[in-house]
């Protein structure tokens, strides 16, 4: 049997491992109380003394989940090592670790995007956004901020206000001392996953994520709270524009950067009159997207992967079920302000339920699976349709108990509405 090892600990890493079980013997470093169950837990943080354990273990094939050792360059130290793994190197992990970089490379390369200046200058940004004819006016932090360095200021008094916050380092440190301001895209989001490995790229069903932590998309933001996929949002049309609008020139552009880019191009779109434009890029799979987007692939996962990673992707056909996946997030009770107490989790029978649990902020104490903050699992629900899903999601929601637990109950209602 093949032998992978999965680097991160959340529910997106845990489907990973959860779909590419029977395929290959999984490690996961460092893994989470769950995946303990069907693989082997590592504890090993150095990327030279992971990539030297991979080699002793006759690892065959490293999949990197989160993009905190993407952007520190864990891929350049396995590849170093003559280690296949599936992931963008430092240099082209910039496109999620720094705006600045992303923005410039999409004008560039003229790609689509929101019309933006950068600067860390206060003058500069006071000025650009006295002359903006519209509001409201989005400003960004430069750097990685964990989901939380965007703000979308209602006035010009705002903006220069969300400005000051960041410049003087006050709001994210580091990260905030450059900015990009851009124009408001009015439309709707969706996200598109493309696997790639430097010159070709398989586009996986578009997703709709729920950032927020409240029904009706109110309340703080979250790492994500719930998601579906394919969203019929998601046009024919759409996927054809983003081929060849955005993603061709991208990878021809990464090229030309000397970065090609391997891995999950990760697109956050916004539509505006049936245009699609980037608001950003990651560079590794959303969490709970990839939950969702596992559980479609109907061709060997560890095939999509390995040709991926080792530039033979036209080599295969990705096959995707026709079937609908939803998503719901059960969080604990202090999400997203603070930690909360462990609490057991327990799960009534779910023999009669079309769907599975992706466990995250899970750990082992004492043989109890506890949950221990955050994001704590996911409810992935399988159907004919987005109501099917939704209702086998919900019903695994249902049979799931600890103390505190909080979740949406309106994850997918932008396709419902339709
Ligand atoms: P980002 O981290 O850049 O994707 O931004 C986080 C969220 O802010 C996005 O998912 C959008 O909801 C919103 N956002 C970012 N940029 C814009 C923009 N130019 N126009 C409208 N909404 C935006
Ligand atoms: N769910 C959005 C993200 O992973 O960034």
């Amino acid at each position: 049997m093949k032998r992978v090892l999965i680097i991160g600990s959340g529910g997106r890493e845990y489907s990973i491992g959860y779909f590419l079980k029977d395929e290959a013997e999984i490690f996961y470093a460092p893994g989470n109380g769950a995946t303990e169950e069907f693989a082997t837990n590592i504890d090993i943080k150095d990327f030279k003394e992971l990539a030297k354990w991979a080699k002793e273990n006759s690892i065959d094939l490293t999949i990197v989940g989160p993009e905190d050792p993407l952007v520190r360059g864990i891929v350049d130290v396995f590849k170093e090592e003559g280690l296949t793994i599936f992931g963008p190197s430092k240099k082209a992990a910039q496109l999620e670790g720094s705006k600045v970089y992303m923005k410039n490379f999409l004008k560039k390369y003229n790609i689509p995007t929101a019309k933006y200046i950068e600067t860390s200058n206060k003058e500069e940004a006071y000025k650009f956004i006295d002359e903006c004819k519209k509001t409201p006016i989005v400003i960004k932090a430069d750097g990685l901020c964990a989901g939380k360095g965007v703000i979308i200021a209602e006035s010009k008094e705002d903006a220069k206000k969300a400005v000051d916050g960041m410049l003087s380092g006050e709001m994210f440190g580091e990260a905030g001392k450059r900015v990009i301001i851009e124009e408001f895209l009015d439309g709707y989001e969706l996200s598109m996953f493309a696997i790639c490995d430097g010159e070709d790229f398989v586009l996986l069903p578009a997703a709709q994520d729920h950032k927020r932590l409240l029904d009706g998309d109110r309340g703080p933001n979250t790492g994500g709270m719930g998601a579906y996929a394919p969203t019929p949002l998601a046009t024919p049309e759409i996927y054809e524009k983003v081929k060849t609008k955005i993603i061709r020139p991208t990878l021809k552009g990464m090229q030309e950067e000397k970065a090609p880019f391997e891995g999950v191009l990760f697109i956050g779109l916004m539509i505006v009159d049936n245009e699609p434009y980037v608001l950003e890029y990651n560079v590794r799979f959303g969490d709970p997207e990839c939950e969702e987007l596992m559980a479609l692939i109907d061709s060997s996962l560890y095939d999509m992967f390995k040709n991926a990673a080792t530039k033979q992707l036209d080599k295969i056909d990705v096959k995707i079920k026709d079937m609908v996946a939803v998503g719901v997030v059960c969080a604990s009770k202090n999400y997203p302000y603070s930690s909360s107490e462990p609490a057991e989790i327990k799960v009534d029978d779910l023999s009669d339920c079309n769907g599975y649990i992706a466990y995250a902020g899970v750990k082992k104490i004492d043989g109890k699976l506890m949950a221990t903050g955050g994001r704590v699992l996911v409810c992935v629900g399988f159907g004919k349709d987005v109501k099917e899903a939704r209702d086998e999601a919900y019903k695994i929601v249902d049979r799931v108990h600890f103390d505190g637990k909080k979740y949406r109950r309106d994850i997918a209602y932008q396709a419902l509405e339709k």
